[in-house]
């Protein structure tokens, strides 16, 4: 095999010393061309948005405990990655770390090139409202506020003109379907429309990473649907990364990419590919296999 590549390869040299002056020039300009632009794609390729290195939590109280160990998770520009695992093995504890919600005991955690547990206070409360997004399974939307203010809330923080938080609103609202509540309170929508009104808000300044802790949890089957398909658009559209703890394999599978954690370790993950619901078995046999404590496949909904 060898052999062949070097005839091939003396073959077309003998080819080039023939030709031309002139077109020899346009062949090693076509070269550089071609190098140049595969060393853009190294780059790009290489553009990791989050980086969890060796990470590992312990919580100190009157008996440490340990709920992480020795995490380590990349994640891409613009991928949509779901984290599973057993109630306890260490979800929220990890995602509220990213989220700079809390610290890790050892290890370190860069986004888009930056550790944010290493700023300081203010810094670190502008670093959360430009770079992160946030939603949870508790909408957590202020119920004395319309859907709208709900929604310009993280606007109204950087003070931006009125006009262009309706105009950012009324955009995003569009793209989750929830333009005609724009002026109910939160107490008159239900719980799929608070969702996605949560998921505007998190939305709204463009944020670099969403993070997501059981969005779907408080939701019935189809607005679980909606919520994730509205999720997977805007990462399609919009290129956002995404992260996404949940224990609903259905949820999962409109991820790229499931990650499983187990008594605070990593424990395996699986890519999609094109077919969902093949994903989505293969989500609930690597469920299966990991056993747990049940609480996962007890929430399968179909
Ligand atoms: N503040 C804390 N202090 C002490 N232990 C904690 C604290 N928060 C979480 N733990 C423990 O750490 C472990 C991991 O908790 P975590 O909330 O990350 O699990 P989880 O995978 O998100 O679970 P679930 O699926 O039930 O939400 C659990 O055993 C939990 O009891
Ligand atoms: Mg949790």
């Amino acid at each position: 095999m060898k052999e062949q590549h070097f005839v091939l390869f003396f073959q077309k040299l003998k080819t080039l010393q023939r030709r031309k002056k002139s077109e020899r020039i346009i062949d090693f300009s076509i070269c550089k061309l071609w190098i140049y632009l595969s060393q853009i794609k190294a780059v790009k390729g290489d553009l990791v948005m989050l980086n969890v290195k060796q990470v590992s939590k312990i919580y100190e109280g009157k008996v440490a405990y340990r709920a992480l160990t020795d995490i380590n998770l990349n994640i891409e520009e613009g991928e949509f990655v779901g984290i599973m695992g057993p109630s306890g093995s260490g979800k929220t504890t990890l995602l509220n770390m990213i989220a700079t919600i809390d610290e890790p005991t050892t290890g370190e955690i860069l986004i888009n090139g930056k550790n944010p547990h290493r700023l300081k206070k203010d810094n670190l409360a502008e670093f959360r409202r430009r770079e992160l997004g946030f939603v949870f399974q508790e909408f957590n939307l202020l119920h004395t506020l319309t859907v709208e203010e709900n929604i310009v809330l993280p606007l109204t923080l950087d003070g931006k003109a009125v006009s262009e938080m309706k105009e950012k609103a009324a955009e995003i609202a569009e793209t989750l379907g929830i333009t005609a509540i724009l002026n109910k309170r939160t107490y008159e929508i239900s719980g799929g429309q608070a969702q996605r009104a949560a998921v505007a808000r998190a939305m709204i300044h463009s944020p670099k990473l969403l993070l997501a802790d059981e969005p779907t949890g408080n939701l019935d089957s189809k607005s679980s649907k909606d919520v994730m398909r509205m999720l997977q658009e805007i990462n399609q559209k919009k290129q956002t990364t995404m992260m996404l703890v949940t224990h609903d394999p259905q949820a999962a599978s409109y991820c790229n990419r499931v990650v499983f954690i187990r008594d605070g370790k990593f424990y395996s993950e699986i890519h999609r590919g094109d077919n969902r619901q093949a994903f989505f078995q293969k989500i609930i046999d690597t469920l299966s296999l990991m056993g747990g404590d049940g609480h996962d496949l007890s929430q399968i909904r179909v």
